[in-house]
């Protein structure tokens, strides 16, 4: 080709480019994000579905060529990545891509710890899966994604079909009719680029783990299927009741509930909603009694496992079924115990959970962001309550719309999936972020939001501490109008001076709330030992245990849990002490392989003794 004929070429395409981009090309635009994707079908594992995990090729793609031209304006359809072009098939095309040449990826599963040259790999990645499949009539079928970390655009068969924002909640998209009876081409564009209008913002003190890092499946329903339901319970004035809804999509008739357990069938009315009388066991950590819970229409059958409790606040109390309770917990990232990454099997979850058992836990603070399914579903069969919370952390773009609509969109989709799951009693908004009026605003309004769409928990936040001096130390932030819980990080012993000032450290409170501290802890490698003053030292850092639970034992007016920071040693790009950290925050009660340090055992001793 003459080197006219090729400019003409560029030339060409690069207008061709031009035109298509006011086609409202949906663009993983990353600054103001937008969702395009289904409704949420919630208790996935109970439907029929197809498994789409297993190795899947990629391609990593820092400049985005699979997207975008060399002007930065997206590619025309059908010559970007999601066509998934072969490179062999035409001898004289020049096609510079070929999934089916290129290695592969395990899904469920981070990208950072599968392949040593992707371990800092922040940027755009491509997935393809290839699989066969016969849609039978009748049938609807959604593509569910457990969870892509942080951008994800959906591509079946050459065309863009779904995008979603956000990286530690699920989503699906309908893909009824676009299925090809045969051989199917699923292409997942992902970005993990950190970004400060973005949720988390740009830092974070965790791995930034990219990729489809949850499950992917098939999902068959029938044309007119139950969407999503709640069922929680109340007390009304003659006794207590089972309440809810149920949402349908398509026509489908009235529903039914049934609770075989509790002899109850009733039919939800017109607009979905039912309650009945009832008297179930209730739910607590040491009866973490779940029921079978039936809900039918006409088409549709879909069982879940619910419990029944009450959860509330009485002044500085805490009461669980009117009972006052102490939440027992420790602070959990969702990283797998040993060298991966992401937990990513029930098997993992139950190994992290059997720690915290093993350590008297009947709380765990799934942080910074939401967890798995498994692992609220595997914690509530344990008896282990949860506090849920989303990715606002640290230093957010408070001022951005697009930032505020990501952050409520993920509290959505957190509370969507769980709403159900009797374990979880805090859905927190936020953590450790610096008090602003701009800060403020935005809180109140996800706090607001939580109230709204789920009447039935407390909603908190993880606020920071204020020096009063002389070793008085309370918590002074607006948002304790809004929160019903006084919850809070503190580092005393740690960031604050050293250990100590733990022996002569007050809190007090204004407001007549319960008082919860959601951290405290301290670094250490497992097996280094020392003098008690030496940082790192697993000395040091049971010393400080030591007089931190001596400190909330004796000197913290209404507490009624902790969450120490943290069950698990976790990747952090924060943490660069060689032969020290090596990439590690060593604040774990047992390392990142699991081995236990001393410290583990003063906080079994305390909890043991509550
Ligand atoms: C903060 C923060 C954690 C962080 C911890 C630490 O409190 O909430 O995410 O890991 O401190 O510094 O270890």
């Amino acid at each position: 080709m003459t080197r006219t004929s090729s400019h003409l070429l560029l030339l060409a395409c690069a207008i061709c480019a031009i035109a298509c981009t006011d086609k409202n090309v949906k663009t993983a635009s990353g600054n103001v994000p937008f969702n395009d994707v289904s409704p949420l079908i919630t208790n996935i594992g109970a439907r029929t579905s197809y498994s789409l995990d297993g190795a899947w090729k990629y391609i990593a793609d820092p400049q985005r060529i699979g997207y975008y031209n060399y002007r930065n304006k997206p590619l025309a359809p059908g010559s970007n990545y999601f066509a998934d072009r072969s490179s062999t098939a035409d001898p004289t095309a020049l096609v510079e891509y070929d999934f089916d040449l290129a290695d592969s990826l395990a899904v469920p599963g981070d990208w950072n710890t599968q392949k040593e040259k992707l371990y800092f790999y922040e940027g755009m990645l491509w997935y393809r899966k290839k699989f066969n499949f016969e849609p039978a009539e009748g049938k609807r079928y959604f593509l569910y994604f457990g969870a892509v970390n942080y951008e994800a655009v959906v591509g079946l068969n050459g065309k863009e079909i779904g995008h979603h924002t956000g990286g530690f909640t699920p989503f699906d998209i309908e893909v009824t009719g676009k299925l090809r009876s045969g051989s199917n081409s699923l292409v997942v564009m992902v970005q993990n680029d950190r970004r400060k209008e973005a949720v988390p913002t740009d830092i974070t003190d965790w791995w930034n783990y990219g990729g489809i890092t949850r499950s992917v499946k098939l999902v068959e329903v029938p044309e007119n299927f139950i969407l999503d339901y709640s069922v929680q319970i109340r007390s009304g004035d003659g006794g207590n009741e089972i309440y809810g809804w149920v949402k349908t999509d398509g026509n489908a008739e009235g529903a039914t509930v049934s609770i075989p357990e509790l002899g109850k069938s009733v039919k939800a009315d017109a607009t979905g909603g039912f309650s009945f009388a009832a008297e179930p066991e209730l739910w607590c950590p040491e009866n973490p009694k779940l029921y079978d819970v039936i809900i039918e229409t006409a088409s549709d059958k879909v069982a879940d496992r619910i419990g029944f409790r009450f959860v509330e606040t009485k002044g500085k109390k805490l009461l669980l079924n009117g009972k006052e309770i102490f939440c027992k917990g420790v602070s959990i990232h969702e990283e797998q115990i040993g060298m991966g990454g992401r937990v990513t099997s029930r098997e993992q979850c139950r190994a992290l959970l059997d720690e915290a058992a093993a350590m008297g836990c009947n709380f765990v603070r799934l942080a910074h962001y939401p967890h798995n399914e498994d692992m609220v579903r595997l914690a509530e069969e344990m008896g282990i309550m949860v506090w849920s919370e989303i990715p606002v952390y640290w230093t957010i773009d408070w001022n951005n719309q697009g930032t505020f609509d990501n952050a409520a969109t993920q509290l959505t989709e957190n509370i969507t999936r769980d709403r159900n799951r009797a374990n979880i009693i805090i859905w927190s908004v936020a953590n450790e972020t610096p008090i602003s009026e701009e800060r403020n605003s935005f809180l109140f309004k996800l706090i607001d939001r939580a109230h709204e769409l789920d009447g039935t928990r407390l909603v908190s936040a993880a606020m920071e501490v204020k020096d009063l001096g002389g070793g008085h130390v309370t918590v002074d932030d607006p948002l304790i109008a809004k929160t019903d819980l006084i919850s809070f990080n503190e580092y005393m012993g740690w960031y604050w001076g050293s250990s100590r000032i733990c022996d002569t450290t007050y809190f007090t409170f204004e407001a007549e709330k319960p008082v919860f501290i959601s951290e405290f802890g301290a670094g250490a490698v497992a097996g280094r030992h020392g003098d008690v003053s030496a940082r790192w030292t697993e000395e040091y850092m049971e010393d400080l245990y030591v007089r931190n639970t001596g400190m909330l034992e004796n000197r913290v007016d209404g507490l009624v849990g902790t969450t120490p920071w943290i069950l698990k040693d976790f990747r952090s790009t924060r943490r660069h002490l060689t032969g020290t950290q090596d990439d590690y925050n060593r604040k774990g009660l047992i390392s990142n392989m699991g081995v236990r340090k001393s410290a583990f055992y003063v906080m079994k001793d305390w909890y043991s003794k509550k």
